[in-house]
C-alpha cells in the first residue's frame, strides 16, 4: 500500500521562458487555479494523506502563499527545496526523511489527469506492495516521453526515454507508484550524459528485477503534459470546456477533501475566507450549501 506522495515541482520552466523567469511554473494557471492544485488533487483522489510538495530553491515563499499548510484540506503537507533540477530520482534522495520505512508516490508537477475510471486506476495502482506501478497512455508523439512496449501478456518488455526511432506509443506518465527501495536505488543512480538523474534509468532497475507493472488510462481517461506553452493554453482549454459545461470544478481540493471526508464544512469556510471574492470560493460556497 502507498500512503505518501510526492509532487516534485520544481524545474526552472526554461520552455515557457519569460513566463517562469519570475514566477514557478507549476504556480501558473490552468484556466481558473494554479497548475499545483491539479497533481495535488491526483493524490488527494488517491487517497494520500501525507504529501511532500519539492519546489525550487528560493521559491518557497510563493507555495507557502498559496498552500500554507495542509490544515483547510485535513493533509499532512509539508515542503522541501530543490538546489537545481539534478533530475526526478532526486525527489526520493530529498524526501528520505519524508518517506522513512513506507512505499511512495511520486507525481510530476506539470502532469495532468482526468477521466472516466481515473479514481479507480489510482486506487488499484497504490495497492502495490512490492516493485513500481506506472500509468501508461498512449500518445501520438511517443518521441517526447519516457515509453514502455509490451506484449500481449501485458508484460512490459522494455522501456526507453524520449526514443528518437519508434519504439512503443505507450507513454510512462509522471505518475509512479514505488516500493520503499526506490531511496536505495535511487542513492545508486550514475548522471546522465545531460547530467541529470534519470527516472527511466531508475525504472530500469525494477524492470531487471520483473517488478515493474502498469496500469494502462484508457481512451476515456485524458494526460497531458503541460511542458510548453502550447500545451498549456490547450490544458486551460480542455479545463474551461468541461468545467463550463458540466458546472463542477476539476480538481477542487477543498471539494475533493470534503468527499474523502478528510475535512467539514468549517475548513472550506476558512479556505474561502483565505481565497477572498472569487469564481473558486463562489463555487465552495455552492458545495457546501448543496
Ligand atoms: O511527463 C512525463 C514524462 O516526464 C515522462 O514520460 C518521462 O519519462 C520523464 O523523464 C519526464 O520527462 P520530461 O522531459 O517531461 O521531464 P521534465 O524535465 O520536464 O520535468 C518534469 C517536471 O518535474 C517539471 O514540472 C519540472 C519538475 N522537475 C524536473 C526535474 C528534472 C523538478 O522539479 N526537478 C528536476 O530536477
Amino acid at each position: 500500500m502507498v500512503n505518501k506522495g510526492i509532487i516534485l515541482a520544481g524545474g526552472t520552466g526554461t520552455r515557457m521562458s519569460p513566463l517562469t523567469k519570475a514566477v514557478n511554473k507549476q504556480l501558473l494557471p490552468i484556466y481558473d487555479k494554479p497548475l499545483i492544485f491539479y497533481p495535488l488533487s491526483i493524490l488527494m483522489l488517491s487517497k494520500i494523506k501525507n504529501i511532500l510538495i519539492i519546489v525550487n530553491k528560493g521559491q518557497l515563499d510563493q507555495y507557502k502563499k498559496l498552500i500554507p499548510n495542509g490544515n483547510n484540506l485535513g493533509i499532512n503537507l509539508t515542503y522541501a527545496e530543490q538546489e537545481s533540477p539534478r533530475g526526478l530520482p532526486e525527489a526520493f534522495i530529498l524526501g528520505e526523511n519524508f518517506i522513512g520505512n513506507d512505499n511512495v508516490a511520486l507525481i510530476l508537477g506539470d502532469n495532468f489527469f482526468y477521466g472516466q475510471g481515473l479514481t479507480n486506476v489510482l486506487i488499484k495502482s497504490k495497492k502495490i506492495k512490492k516493485g513500481v506501478k506506472v500509468i501508461l497512455h498512449k500518445v501520438i508523439k511517443p518521441e517526447l516521453y519516457g515509453v514502455a512496449k509490451i506484449n500481449y501478456k501485458n508484460k512490459i518488455l522494455g522501456i526507453r526515454e524520449k526514443p528518437k526511432k519508434y519504439y512503443s506509443d505507450l507513454a510512462i506518465t509522471g505518475l509512479y507508484y514505488f516500493d520503499n527501495k526506490v531511496v536505495q536505488y535511487s542513492k545508486k543512480l550514475k548522471v546522465s550524459k545531460r547530467n541529470e538523474l534519470e527516472i527511466t534509468d531508475l525504472l530500469k532497475k525494477y524492470l531487471k528485477r520483473q517488478e515493474m507493472t502498469y496500469e494502462l488510462l484508457g481512451r476515456g481517461g485524458a494526460w497531458l503534459d503541460t511542458g510548453s506553452i502550447e500545451d498549456f493554453y490547450k490544458t486551460s482549454n480542455f479545463v474551461a470546456a468541461i468545467e463550463n459545461r458540466q458546472g463542477f470544478k476539476i480538481a477542487c481540493i477543498e471539494e475533493i477533501a470534503l468527499n474523502n471526508k478528510w475535512i467539514k464544512k468549517d475548513k472550506v469556510i476558512n479556505a474561502i475566507k483565505f481565497y477572498g471574492n472569487c469564481e473558486y470560493s463562489k463555487y465552495l460556497k455552492k458545495i457546501i450549501s448543496s
